[in-house]
């Protein structure tokens, strides 16, 4: 059913008290709130009530048996949440909170289930974005939120991401910038015997090998064979309504192989080319560049609205290039192979 959402203005350079008052109070009285975070906006709800955690995943479709990370402003909210909290997870807090970097660890019984989907494990993050931070220190309590996206589409990183799924939907959407880095956090977990990413982002696994001295394992490999370790691993993300495929190898083979498929499907597709070199390079075609210097953060921040834009022009194709797999590569391409269910082809 439609609802009146409320739309805040707020800015992260000089926050409105006021303005930010009422989005907490709506967090305090079971309602559901969306507000920037540095990775991807997100949907949010009080981490302690039920009854407001579920209409976060009636809000986007989501299913019940993925769980949701949990937000916290300061570490005193980390020790009401999570017990038996390793000295990596105080290692890596350190370092890296406030920050794109989520920890699993053991859950408090004050967590109900429905946020962690029955697991005895909890997602956490402190977030950097001021809004972000401030909207839970105004609420007192942990926020759980998922990234602001109906389930299964792109992650929003823009104002406009969230409006076009969630108005209706939500009690508030605090309107603020563009996020800073575009893809959601890393999210490691720390419960088991040696500490493993479930999911690349932009802190990545050689700062965290460095940072905590050991081996970080890449869950990488279990969940392409299917026996994912993070729930949310299993289900088809990231996805715009066209089909994708990804070719991967040298530059030129690549550019020439796109070109090449790209002529022979237009007679029946409209395609698009997502690229990582300057538009020219794919003349006379629909090609969004992610990048036009080879940045591999700004084709982060590029990454999901480019996906969006794809479905605005009603390109029902994307041919898409691999990005170089370093650094916040290795999380672009994470996201670009789920959003093509693995169609990728190395030249
Ligand atoms: O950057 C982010 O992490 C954004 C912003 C809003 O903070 N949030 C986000 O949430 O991406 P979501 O729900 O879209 O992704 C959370 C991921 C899912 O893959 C979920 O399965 C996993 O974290 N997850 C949550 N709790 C978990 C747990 N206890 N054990 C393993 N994986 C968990
Ligand atoms: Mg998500």
């Amino acid at each position: 059913m439609k609802r009146e959402t409320k739309i805040l203005d707020i800015d992260s350079r000089d926050i409105d008290a006021r303005l930010l008052g009422i989005a907490a109070a709506v967090i305090t009285g079971g309602g559901v709130v969306v507000f920037p975070t540095e990775t991807v906006y997100g949907i949010g709800a009080d981490a302690l009530n039920d009854e407001a955690v579920k209409k976060i995943f009636k809000a986007k479709g989501r299913p019940s048996d993925n769980p949701l990370i949990v937000h916290i402003s300061d570490m005193e909210m980390l020790d009401k949440i999570a017990v038996d909290i390793p000295l990596e997870a105080s290692l890596l807090a350190k370092e890296f909170w406030p920050g794109p970097l989520t920890l699993v660890l053991k859950k408090s019984p004050l967590i109900p289930k429905t946020v962690t989907a029955g697991l005895d494990t909890i997602a956490v993050r402190l977030p950097r974005d001021p809004i972000a931070r401030a909207l839970i220190r105004a609420a007192g309590t942990p926020v759980c939120a998922p990234s602001a996206n109906i389930s299964g589409r792109p992650s929003s990183t823009a104002f406009d991401h969230v409006f076009d799924d969630l108005d209706g939907k939500v009690d508030v959407i605090i309107r603020s910038c563009d996020s800073e880095i575009g893809l959601e956090s890393t999210v490691l977990d720390l419960t088991g015997s040696k500490p493993v990413i479930l999911r690349p982002g932009a802190v990545t696994s050689e700062q965290l090998a460095k940072s905590l001295g050991v081996e970080v394992v890449d869950d990488l490999e279990l969940q392409e064979n299917d026996v994912p370790r993070s729930p949310g691993m299993k289900y088809k993300h990231y996805a715009p309504r066209a089909t994708i495929f990804l070719f991967s190898g040298e530059a030129v083979t690549v550019r020439d192989h796109i070109l090449r498929q790209a002529c022979k499907l237009s007679a029946k597709h409209k395609i698009g080319i997502l690229s990582f070199k300057p538009e020219k390079a794919y003349e006379g075609y629909f090609c969004i560049s992610l990048t036009r210097e080879g940045d591999l953060e700004e084709a982060s921040q590029n990454l999901f609205r480019t996906l969006r834009q794809f479905d605005r022009e009603g390109v029902d194709v994307i041919l898409a290039e691999a990005v170089p797999q370093t650094g916040i590569g290795v999380a672009i391409m994470n996201r670009l192979k789920r959003a093509c269910n693995n169609k990728i082809k190395y030249l």
